[in-house]
């Protein structure tokens, strides 16, 4: 069989894990393919940093959004990050050009999934983006896949690794918040501008993402109610474990008939309070947690590293194999239609609640 070739876009932390990847497991990946997974082309913002890496097998672009018109491309890998901009520009290029495109880019999906994946049916190309959500752990595809026999219940979890991080050092050594956050950063696991890691966003857009994939809805990133973790102090830490709890940053997700007609999906993220005995209680450092509860599954706990260079890079080269072996298939589940998101105001937030 044809090689698939690949064009890489981001050569951050994500992008030199994909090339080590593909490196050290090439016989295994290229076995489980069924052929040769090959980069053809590469390219970054700052072409001379040094990333430890050896870039001279690649043919080096310096237009980014112009990668996806080589002839030589199959797939595009975006890697770039942002939900607009070039990383936007390139995955549009890329479906109307008719190549395949992986991306590891939650706040592109969350805002333009609808969009892309719209764009991607009509081309008859893949998008795939398990990496977006919880870094190496396929809940993607376990919700799409595994569970897809399934009526999903509710979704929630642990969707952010610098959160779970800073809330879990903090209760374990008592330090503060924002020397907590600077491990965080060096240690890779936070986003360039920690904002929207410490403010919920970062979560939210990958909840916004889970619920459409396991709901059947549109994804609707602006219903999401949302509340990060930086008014947690100290003191609220020590106050929870006293009453037998620890504060984690909660995604939610669910359905509620309300009064209205129609089922609504209920979305928010939130610091809670989770006792000491619920699984979620013991998942520390970046590490991310999803409960997904089917009708029939009963409840599946998916977890493992939710950020960080191979972890990430394990997702990424998962749907590139997905690719290669030629599945193609909707994103989303097929919406009912029916289901739309409640507006934060409506749903009044559910403060205090706990697992
Ligand atoms: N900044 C993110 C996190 C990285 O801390 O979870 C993975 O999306």
């Amino acid at each position: 069989a044809q090689p698939l070739r690949i064009a890489l876009a981001g050569l951050g932390t994500v992008g030199a894990g994909v090339i080590r990847l593909l490196e050290s497991n090439r016989d295994l990946v290229s076995a489980r393919s069924g052929r040769e997974l090959e980069i053809v082309s590469v390219s970054a913002r700052d072409r001379s940093r040094d990333r430890g890496i050896d870039l001279s097998p690649y043919a080096w672009e310096d237009d980014m959004t112009a990668m996806a018109a080589r002839d030589d491309v199959d797939v595009v890998v975006e890697l770039v990050g942002g939900s607009d901009g070039p990383a936007l520009a390139l995955a549009r290029n890329a479906i109307d050009a008719g190549k395949n495109l992986v991306t590891a880019n939650k706040a592109m999906i969350a805002h333009h999934g609808m969009e892309l994946a719209s764009a991607a049916e009509s081309a008859g190309v893949s998008l795939k983006f398990e990496a977006a959500v919880a870094g190496g752990i396929p809940v993607i595809k376990g919700l799409r896949e595994g569970a897809a026999a399934n009526a999903i219940e509710q979704i929630y979890g642990i969707l952010n690794g610098t959160a779970n991080y800073i809330l879990s050092t903090m209760e374990a050594t008592g330090a503060d918040f924002s020397s907590t956050l600077k491990d965080a950063q060096e240690l890779g696991y936070a986003e360039a501008d920690p904002t929207f890691d410490i403010e919920g966003v970062d979560a939210a857009h990958k909840l916004a993402i889970l619920a459409a994939v396991g709901f059947g809805a549109h994804i609707d990133f602006d219903s999401v109610d949302c509340e990060g973790i930086s008014r947690v102090r100290a003191a609220d830490i020590a106050q929870a474990d006293a009453l037998g709890y620890v504060i984690r940053l909660i995604g939610m997700a669910d359905i509620e008939m309300g009064d209205a007609a129609a089922p609504v999906l209920l979305q928010q993220v939130k610091p809670c309070l989770v006792p000491k005995g619920h699984p979620l209680a013991h998942v520390t450092g970046a590490t991310n947690a999803v409960v997904a509860e089917g009708n029939f599954a009963g409840r599946l706990l998916f977890q493992g590293a939710g950020a960080g260079d191979g972890p990430t890079a394990s997702a990424v080269v998962a749907d590139l194999i997905d690719v290669a072996r030629g599945e193609i298939g909707a994103p989303f589940s097929v919406p009912s239609g029916e289901l739309v998101a409640m507006q934060p105001a409506e749903s009044g937030g559910r403060v205090g609640q706990t697992y």
